[in-house]
């Protein structure tokens, strides 16, 4: 479904019946690499939100400078659908930081969360000259230059070429500016680690076990620093875990949801 919201028109996929659950997809992908994992959740009993961000996927708006904006334009959502409570975040990486922005500034729109494949800690400032490099390229060049550069990091050893290359062809079709603005906002996002002790709800921490990206040392530091999270590392998955491995991170996930104590493993 489309929805619109002040400044951007946003595409929503909305899986099954049941207690709703988001899930916010990474960078520069869209809300069909959560799909696989979506429709098992929906099957699992939940009714899954999977929007594209504003520009990326099938969502149209002006590209975002900070992160806070996407996590406005889901709030707005959120409300659209009369979702107004709380209910679970998933995030997956950028999705991830986007969860922390959502958690300083709406800590009541949140039921639990799980972080997927993420780090709490901001770009050092290579990283973040990196970003904005990138980011004056992509204007240029278009978005094959993230393509080409992520490639490489995004997988285990035993992905198969195919899934490599529907990926590749995904993330050069995402919109240029949308891309570049995304390289902005990731670039100024803060660092998320000395407030991990606030977060205060129940936390899944789930990573691929071969995430080059993210590794699970970072996934380490969230379970280390929020009180009450869990880590589960999935087997065979790279940073694109719930693309490589849907049914293990679903499994991860539909045990959270619907089960709050889980073995720390
Ligand atoms: C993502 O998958 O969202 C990105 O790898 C996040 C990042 O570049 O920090």
């Amino acid at each position: 479904m489309e929805v619109a919201i002040e400044g951007a028109r946003l595409h929503l996929a909305v899986l099954g019946e049941g207690p709703p659950v988001l899930l916010v997809h990474g960078f520069p992908f869209s809300s069909a690499m959560w799909e696989p994992v979506g429709r098992r959740l929906a099957e699992g009993g939940h009714k899954v939100l999977i929007p594209d961000l504003r520009g990326f996927g099938k969502s149209k708006g002006a590209p975002v400078s900070d992160l806070g904006t996407f996590v406005t334009d889901l709030l707005s959502l959120l409300d659209v659908l009369w979702v107004n409570g709380a209910l679970p975040w998933v995030g997956f990486s950028m999705g991830g930081y986007v969860a922390f922005e959502a958690w300083r500034r709406r800590p009541d729109r949140i039921e639990s969360l799980a972080l997927v494949d993420t780090r709490a800690g901001a770009d050092d400032p290579a990283a973040r000259d990196g970003r904005l490099a990138t980011a004056l390229r992509v204007d240029r060049e278009g978005s094959g230059v993230v393509a080409d550069a992520m490639l490489p990091k995004l997988f285990a050893a035993a992905t198969p070429p195919s899934q490599r290359q529907a990926v590749h062809a995904a993330m050069t079709d995402a919109a240029p500016a949308a891309v570049a603005g995304a390289l902005r906002a990731m670039a100024a996002r803060p660092d998320s680690t000395p407030t991990l002790h606030k977060i205060s709800v129940r936390t899944l921490v789930i990573v691929g076990a071969e995430d080059a990206i993210t590794p699970p040392r970072d996934a380490e530091v969230l379970v280390g620093g929020i009180p009450d999270a869990r880590l589960r590392v999935v087997r065979d998955a790279g940073h694109l875990a719930p693309l490589e491995q849907p049914a293990a991170v679903a499994d991860a996930l539909l045990e959270f949801l619907a089960n709050p104590v889980l073995r720390r493993r």
